[in-house]
């Protein structure tokens, strides 16, 4: 068997590079453009990719690519086209699991910051405007007692749950907006009997915070739209760290502006690295750069995960972390 050749297109932790390394040659290419990534993964010249969720494998690219394997370093994976993928026998494999915590906890951090208006508290302290404490001084959301409406019911979901419970919050949920099947108790593990099922409607008319975290596709596609802020309550703060496009970020902007709803805080974007301009002016949203997993620990579960792919796809085996098509 020749030395397997991995392209990782972003610099990533230990021990994923010495896991990499030890395996074969790596070829770390920072900053690529689609093309360069195009002709890279076309040229032959590699087995496998180690790559971020900012690199797009569309069908297109896949027919033509000379490759056996993506290995994301993320959990999400709505950057391939995974049955295209399937189709001309590349491996695809995620992080799943590793970040789950990571994650729930910058979920916490938005719900608190834009409840608590805490990006506005900050800037109005740094402009030297704090001149004494005042009854009515950046009031803002009642977190304890106030009803959390989770939308997806996955492994970050449940791990969103928990830290709310724990914050004195009642938690309702949809398992799969907007189509949803119903979840048993079992399912449930730990959270049986504390957190209740409610329709979509429902959780989007009564939840004073709303959190995303339902995988992008087609069906979650703007799920977050301009008729669902107006039905939400104008108390009611929206928590994005899913992905971007879930929300429709023009509309966002305008019941942010217009006092649909309280506040936002949001870890993805529609466009990314791209923000609506609007969203940046607004001092009621909370806006992170996708930092969701950016824990140490994480990182590197995510980049050992994602080396452990990558070599195992290179030697032709099935992937200890696969993506099913
Ligand atoms: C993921 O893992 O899908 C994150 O969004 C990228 O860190």
């Amino acid at each position: 068997m020749s030395t397997p050749r991995f392209l990782v297109t972003q610099e990533i932790p230990e021990p994923g590079p010495s896991i990499l390394r030890e395996a074969g040659e790596v070829d770390v290419r920072q900053g690529m453009s689609a093309e360069e990534l195009a002709a890279a993964v076309t040229s032959g010249d590699y087995d496998v990719v180690l790559a971020q969720v900012s690199d797009r494998f569309d069908a297109q690219l896949l027919a033509e690519a000379r490759i056996k394997g993506i290995a994301n370093y993320a959990v999400g994976y709505n950057n391939v086209d995974v049955p295209a993928a399937a189709e001309h026998g590349i491996a695809v494999g995620n992080t799943p699991d590793v970040l789950n915590d990571a994650t729930a906890n910058v979920a916490m951090l938005l719900l608190l910051g834009a409840g608590r208006r805490a990006h506005e508290a900050s800037e109005y302290l740094r402009e030297g405007r704090f001149t004494g404490l005042h009854p009515d001084l950046l009031v803002g959301q009642d977190v304890t007692g106030a009803t959390l409406g989770i939308a997806g019911m996955g492994r970050i979901g449940k791990a969103v749950a928990h830290r709310a419970l724990g914050f004195g919050m009642r938690v309702v949920f949809t398992q799969r907006p907007p189509r949803d099947r119903e979840v048993s108790q079992d399912e449930l593990g730990d959270l049986a009997g504390r957190v209740t099922q409610v329709p979509w409607d429902e959780l989007v008319e009564t939840s004073d915070f709303l959190s995303l975290h339902v995988p992008l596709t087609e069906d979650t596609t703007h799920l977050v739209d301009a008729d669902v802020l107006r039905r939400m309550k104008s108390t009611a703060v929206l928590v994005n760290t899913a992905r971007g496009p879930v929300v429709d970020e023009k509309a966002l902007a305008h019941a942010l502006r217009e006092g649909e709803i309280f506040a936002a805080g949001l870890d993805v974007f529609e466009n990314e690295p791209a923000v609506e301009p609007e969203l940046l002016e607004l001092p009621n949203a909370f806006l992170l750069p996708h930092v969701g997993s950016a824990e140490v620990g994480t990182r590197a579960g995510m980049a050992r995960m994602a080396a452990e792919n990558a070599v195992a796809m290179a030697r032709g085996e099935k992937p200890p972390y696969p993506v099913e098509a």
